[in-house]
């Protein structure tokens, strides 16, 4: 079979992705070894830059503040399935990780006397559940672009090497450890062999596996699912975060910074329903719960109109916090639906948001391979494609972007010392076979199958059966429309044969990897019979700790998956009845 060209590079350290935990990670990595940063888009297009409402850190610059508290509400917030030791660390460094931001220029809203200005945010909460708090820390209701812009430019100043438009192949596994990755150049059409004594994955989530959703084309999981294809195991698959207010029908974020704010969740009765859900917190309830009541809201036949939407109401807010603080959001309802926010609520629904699983790794952002927690030499990951728990089972709105930056940030410091001590990888002469053979299927095929008709159906089928709510029959259903879909997408061929800018390459690319992690994720949830967080079963309405409190691991066994469990680390808060 002819073989396209082969482009060889080598470092000591290759980040694949330049999201706000690939950026942090390469600024780390870079200060001792020589980096490359592989990403699929320009680096500032990456889907940290639609991050708004905020990033968490207990500063306590308005009201009195604590990290264990931070720590308490994040372990109850993802229905104590997050590792406590992790929750702990990550709320620790939160604080000092928002200063190093402020000292790298990120322009923060300020306080009246200079301080960086807090807001408040889902589930963060006061004294262990008292009152919502004032823990969001904010750059309008553009946080993560900040966060990406201010990264980007440090990662400049310190000459990190960046590879923009590569979508990543095939993680390189020599012996037992990684040795590199395989990637293909959206631009010219070859095949780039990056050499490297450590790899750290960045690759973000995978929301595009549902048709409401709030991630951008680019979120396919193509690090999860390269781990996932090299035989390791992905943790927590089940977690799949819908967050409430999505603009209606597109999915595109409106910021809970927008319910921070003051603003309020109402159905067709003009009813603050969510006194019925959460009658401390309310609005401010965590995102498992608001999206749950939204639904309920709607089937009770209680949707705007009629119709399958409720209103986010910001109307009664103060002209000046919608200008000074919500200013992008503002200008998407007026764009994308031509309403006035002073003026009108806001049409939403819930949107797939976030995944909570991911690529299990320990604390230090090392891969781990099996249940026994053993680390895959020189493999790291971190940001949403990593699972290291700190979400459990439902993630805290602000708790991605500290994610992101602390475990980011601590990662690239652990690849860079693994890379000063590690003997370089000897790859075998074709370690890229595999990448060969995958770009091979979709242009040597004849097949008449359109990628983009087998993804809008996958779609589908995911937002029916995967979503909020499940039961066994819909579970067994979406498993089987997704073993027909996989086998379909071996039949997909491409109407453009050409070499360079090839996007439709790209998107059969990306529909393998959604295929695979949707399959993992609904064999995950079929299998967890209990609810918990954004796992809500219908038939299996309670959270059944004594026999669910683990950790599942799905890796591929052949044709099929295989689903292993570990178990969840609790320190300080043992679990609980989950109320707001
Ligand atoms: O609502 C938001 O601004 C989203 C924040 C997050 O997912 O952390």
């Amino acid at each position: 079979m002819p073989k396209r060209p082969v482009v060889r590079h080598q470092f000591d350290v290759v980040i694949v992705g330049a999201g706000g935990a690939g950026l942090m990670a390469a600024l780390q990595a870079s200060k001792s070894c020589s980096v490359a940063v592989v990403s699929k888009l320009y680096p500032t297009r990456s889907h940290t830059g639609t991050a708004q409402g905020g990033i968490g850190a207990a500063l306590g610059n308005l009201e009195p503040d604590s990290w264990e508290w931070h720590m308490f509400d994040t372990v109850k917030g993802s229905d104590y399935l997050a590792d406590q030791d992790a929750v702990e660390f990550m709320c620790q460094e939160a604080i000092k990780v928002v200063y190093e931001l402020e000292h790298m220029g990120l322009p923060f809203n300020r306080t009246p006397e200079g301080k960086i200005d807090q807001r408040r945010f889902g589930g963060h909460t006061k004294e262990f559940g008292a009152a919502p708090v004032r823990r969001s820390c904010y750059a309008a209701d553009r946080t993560g672009h900040m966060i990406l812009q201010t990264l980007y430019q440090q990662c400049i100043k310190q000459q990190v090497r960046f590879f923009d438009e590569f979508h990543l192949l095939d993680v390189l596994m020599p012996e037992g450890r990684c040795g590199g990755i395989a990637a293909w150049q959206l631009a010219t059409g070859e095949l780039h062999v990056f050499q490297a004594k450590g790899v750290l994955l960045a690759t973000g989530g995978f929301g595009r596996m549902y048709k409401v959703t709030s991630n951008a084309h680019t979120l396919t999981g193509d690090g999860c699912a390269a781990v996932l294809r090299r035989g390791l195991p992905l943790a927590d698959m089940e977690f799949f975060q819908f967050h409430p207010t999505g603009i209606y029908k597109l999915g595109i974020l409106i910021t809970e910074g927008a319910r921070g704010e003051g603003g309020i969740l109402r159905n067709a009765l003009g009813e603050r329903f969510m006194e019925r859900y959460a009658p401390t917190l309310l609005d401010l309830a965590p995102r498992d719960m608001c999206s749950r009541a939204i639904y309920l809201e709607l089937r009770e036949g209680r949707g705007i109109q009629g119709k399958d939407y409720v209103h986010l109401d910001l109307t009664h807010l103060d002209r000046e916090v919608l200008d000074k603080k919500l200013p992008d959001i503002t200008d998407f309802v007026q764009t994308y639906l031509g309403i006035d926010p002073h003026r009108q609520p806001i049409p939403i629904q819930p949107t797939a948001h976030y995944a909570m699983g991911g690529i299990p790794t320990t604390i230090d952002a090392e891969v781990i391979r099996d249940a026994g927690s053993q680390a895959v030499p020189g493999l790291y990951a971190a940001g949403e494609c990593a699972c290291v728990s700190v979400h459990g089972a439902n993630r805290l709105g602000t708790n991605s972007l500290v994610d992101i930056i602390v475990f980011g940030s601590r990662g690239g410091r652990r690849v860079a010392e693994w890379a000063a001590k590690a003997d370089p990888p000897s790859l075998e002469p074709d370690a890229e076979g595999p990448a060969h053979e995958m770009l091979d299927r979709f242009t040597m095929n004849l097949g008449g199958e359109s990628a983009g008709r087998i993804r809008e159906e996958l779609q589908q089928v995911m937002m029916d059966s995967v979503s909020v709510f499940r039961t066994q029959d819909g579970l067994k259903e979406a498993l089987a429309a997704i073993t027909q879909l996989r086998m379909r997408q071996r039949r997909v061929g491409l109407q453009d044969k050409s070499v360079r800018f090839n996007t439709e390459l790209e998107e059969a690319l990306e529909l393998g990897c959604l295929l695979d992690l949707a399959w993992a994720t609904t064999v995950a949830a079929l299998a967890r019979q209990e609810s918990r967080g954004a796992h809500c079963r219908e038939d299996f309405p309670t959270r059944d700790d004594a026999n669910w409190l683990k950790h599942s691991l799905a890796s591929l066994e052949g044709d099929r998956l295989r689903l292993d469990y570990k178990p969840v680390t609790i320190t300080r808060f043992p679990p609980k009845p989950r109320t707001y």
